[in-house]
């Protein structure tokens, strides 16, 4: 038990790391060794130093699929759009929802608002209504005293625009929040917030040290933490598609244009009214959102986080896209928060995050959040069009069939072959693998 365990691992070269984990909780298992940790490292050393900086304790790189999802019309502008997912079918699904509405007149985007926020917590005892008195001195002072900080930032336009008092005396005895708000212009903004809180906590614990307004037994200030905020419903994004009832003919096969309408308005009205369908709606949305968000640096759980806080702000968790027919005019949107960025972090260090906004035009983060928004609502358009018609387990067994086709090493021919053979049996790994085996023994 004790040799699994160490101290001083991150001091390790990367081989000596390897050979510690390959030692000590993979050996005994021949399989584990098969693919070896250096069998993923980038052949350019520069670059996997980048890779390497992102992380700690870093052994190697996690492979995931970078795909393309073509004929995105946003706004008038065609794009072709970078995702990185490991589910199959997402990229097909997003791409066929694109073509679909592209000569629909495509996807209108706008964003709604672009407000960031910092939080910084703290406790003190004394009369609150002297805190609101003295609140106005308060927030000239932390302005004043991080003038220094962000110059670029205030520059291209961005900056503090302001700063509230709230009081939680009511749900906790002499807690309080300073809420800040921020426009952080084409970065997600992290560092800029989180600076400028640190620097404001420092300002509030000196105003509490030093102004004359407060009583010996009133300087006592706790400052509980000071970090932005991932709930930003003032960041809001929204996109839609809309076209006559009559132009969704042959939407399906088999099913009449107004039939499909209206059915589809129904599943999204489920997805309103029942959290856990509304869920697995949601899910399917941020497939198409995590993927983009992936594939140009951004963090996607920052994004996740925010939309489904966002998905349950009426006081229960809802779908965050809507459907409406009005005058047999069928609309689908999304709105939802997006705080994402185009410059700093990991959009321009990331060899590949670098390559996705370069494929999308060098969009500033507003032009970004749209092209996002506009991925998330095709896909929840695929989705839901695949569960109201044909169900979704026919493409995505398509799909795992040609997985399990690749694993087992299949020729062109035996997946041709197995393509048809599956096409009214139930796929499973081990009926693939014995249908193979039947096949190669004639
Ligand atoms: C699967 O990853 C996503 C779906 O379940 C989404 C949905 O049900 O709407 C297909």
């Amino acid at each position: 038990m004790t040799e699994k365990l160490i101290s001083g691992f991150s001091k390790l070269s990367k081989q000596e790391k390897i050979d510690w984990v390959n030692t000590h909780f993979s050996a005994n298992n021949p399989q584990d060794m098969a693919v070896d940790f250096p069998d993923f490292w980038l052949e350019n050393e520069t670059v996997q130093e980048v890779i390497d900086g992102f992380s700690e304790n870093t052994l190697s790189n996690f492979i995931l699929p970078y795909g393309i999802a073509p004929n995105f019309l946003i706004n008038g502008v065609p794009y072709a759009v970078p995702m990185v997912i490991e589910e199959s079918s997402v990229v097909a699904a997003a791409s066929s929802a694109a073509k679909f509405w592209l000569s629909k007149g495509g996807f209108k985007t706008k964003v709604l608002s672009t407000v960031k926020i910092g939080q910084i917590h703290f406790k003190w005892d004394g009369e609150s209504s002297l805190l609101h008195q003295l609140f106005p001195e308060i927030k000239d002072k932390l302005l004043s005293e991080s003038k220094h900080l962000g110059a670029n930032m205030v520059k291209r336009g961005g900056g503090v625009t302001a700063i509230e008092l709230i009081d939680f005396n009511h749900l906790e005895n002499g807690l309080y929040q300073l809420r800040i708000k921020f426009e952080t212009v084409n970065s997600m903004g992290a560092n800029f917030i989180n600076t400028h809180l640190e620097s404001f906590s420092k300002s509030l614990k000196a105003f509490f040290d030093s102004s004359d307004a407060l009583s010996a037994a009133d300087r006592e200030i706790d400052i509980i933490m000071s970090i932005l905020s991932n709930y930003t419903p003032e960041c809001l994004v929204t996109a839609s598609v809309s076209c006559p009832i009559s132009q969704l003919k042959g939407v399906f096969k088999d099913m009449e244009e107004a039939e499909f309408a209206y059915k589809f308005q129904q599943a999204v009205r489920i997805a309103e009214i029942d959290p856990y369908r509304a869920t697995t709606h949601n899910k399917g949305i941020f497939n198409g959102i995590d993927a983009v968000v992936i594939a140009t640096g951004n963090d996607f759980r920052a994004v996740e986080a925010a939309g489904h806080a966002y998905a349950a702000k009426d006081g229960s968790y809802k779908s965050l896209s809507s459907c409406h027919i009005e005058n047999d005019i069928f609309t689908f949107s999304l709105t939802l928060p997006m705080a994402i960025g185009t410059i700093g972090g990991l959009t321009n260090l990331h060899p590949l995050a670098k390559k996705s906004l370069a494929i999308l035009g060098e969009p500033d983060a507003p032009l970004l959040m749209q092209i996002i928004a506009a991925v998330g609502l095709a896909q929840n358009f695929a989705a839901v069009k695949s569960l109201i018609t044909s169900g979704i387990q026919e493409g995505h067994m398509r799909m795992h069939l040609m997985n399990i086709l690749v694993h087992l090493q299949a020729t062109d021919i035996e997946k041709n072959n197995a393509v048809d053979h599956f096409k009214h049996i139930p796929v499973s790994f081990s009926s693939v693998r014995e249908y193979l085996e039947s096949i190669r023994s004639k």
